[in-house]
């Protein structure tokens, strides 16, 4: 298809295009540098090596942790799935009590369904209308058998962010760990293991103009320890706690992505909430009746949720398909199409869940772009909605 005329890219929170300039540092680690980072016999596994322990180093930099506290995974869902399962299992003595919120990723509420299913015990708390949990809920809901508090910084379908410094004072006096989805967050707010006493943190480069296929999982190591077990074994990489070989074109590009992130940080925010604010307020103009999903202030500077009452937002997203790709919060289950649960916890009806579409922006969208979007949405929304009538 000629680029000009594919439609345009509006859903930077699904993935995004890997940045040429990550592209261009990963490239030479397919080919001329292309050792096994675990074999040390010799200066192609060496070189390797040295990559992947700088590109470490960079990624514990940008959170304010050390090098050995990043493992490398496949992505977050990984990471997550190590953290929660490996957590409960190394635990068992301390305790067999965990809590999460009802709108995180499906890779935290599944693995919570796993521990539930395992013998532990669950609490997942509510969220507001905005799509804050309560800290009083939070304390109240701490027993002296909990372990970790599993709450994301920032919400994947709402954009919505949860006070995670708050939380990581509460986790740090209670004594339980603190672990954070930070998969949406990673670049786009500061984030500091230590001033926000984080223990366990996922994330992945994909979200960040980075390479599909790698993530990682920061485990705290000292005050406290945190103690886990690895849930993939083998040839005992990663301290034995994640074995396979690493990627090292995947992991040079996803310190590279971060190196970018925060280098532009602050140009990027301005840039990106000047093109939300924009989008946000046409849509505004052009569909009264669209209302904004999550709370309004805490919330990623890219990410807008609409509901447009009247319009199921899979018949508005196939009639914009052409010409957006955007997409809603339902996960497509057999032939069933299951209103998103992130909507149905911040107290959404089915209906008004059904009619809501996400929308993210990002580093190469264009304020051209956010001119001709609302276009398309306007004109998609009237004529179904006259369909409707
Ligand atoms: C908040 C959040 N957590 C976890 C994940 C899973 O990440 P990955 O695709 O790296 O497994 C995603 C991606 O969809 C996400 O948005």
């Amino acid at each position: 298809m000629d680029q000009s005329k594919r439609p345009i890219y509006l859903d930077y929170q699904a993935t995004t295009p890997v940045d040429p300039r990550v592209v261009e540092a990963m490239l030479p680690y397919f080919t001329e540098h292309f050792g096994n980072p675990a074999s040390n016999s010799h200066i192609y596994g060496n070189e390797a090596l040295a990559a992947v322990e700088k590109s470490r180093e960079i990624l514990a930099k940008s959170i304010q942790a050390k090098s050995q506290e990043i493992t490398f995974t496949s992505g977050a869902t990984e990471a997550i799935n190590l953290a929660i399962k490996g957590v409960a299992i190394a635990n068992e003595k301390k305790g067999r009590h965990f809590i999460t919120a009802a709108t995180e990723h499906k890779a935290v509420l599944d693995c919570f369904a796993w521990l539930e299913r395992n013998g532990y015990e669950t609490t997942i708390l509510p969220v507001d209308s905005g799509g804050l949990i309560s800290i009083d809920d939070l304390k109240s809901a701490i027993r002296p058998d909990t372990v970790m508090i599993s709450i994301m910084a920032a919400n994947n379908e709402i954009g919505v962010l949860q006070p995670i410094e708050e939380i990581g004072g509460i986790c740090r006096e209670a004594g339980v760990y603190f672990m954070t989805d930070a998969t949406q967050a990673l670049g786009k707010i500061p984030i500091n293991v230590q001033s926000q006493n984080i223990d366990l943190l996922a994330a992945s480069a994909h979200k960040i103009y980075g390479p599909k296929g790698i993530g990682m999982l920061y485990v705290r190591r000292s005050n406290p320890k945190v103690q886990l077990v690895a849930q993939i074994d083998g040839g005992g990489h990663e301290r034995g706690l994640r074995s396979g070989t690493l990627p090292t074109p995947q992991i040079v590009g996803f310190a590279k992505a971060v190196e970018l992130a925060n280098m532009e940080y602050k140009e990027e925010t301005r840039r990106l909430m000047n093109l939300r604010n924009k989008l946000e307020a046409q849509i505004q103009n052009l569909i009264p009746s669209a209302i904004l999903n999550g709370n309004r202030e805490r919330r990623l500077p890219n990410n807008l949720n609409f509901s447009f009452p009247g319009v199921e937002a899979e018949a508005l997203i196939a009639s914009l398909v052409g010409k957006l790709a955007i997409s809603s919060g339902s996960a497509c289950t057999s032939a069933e199409i299951k209103p998103s649960h992130v909507l149905e916890g911040i107290g959404c009806s089915v209906s008004r869940a059904r009619s809501s579409v996400r929308i993210g922006i990002g580093r190469f969208t264009t304020e051209e772009e956010i001119d001709q979007a609302t276009d398309a949405l306007r004109n998609e929304f009237q004529r179904l909605l006259t369909f409707s009538a």
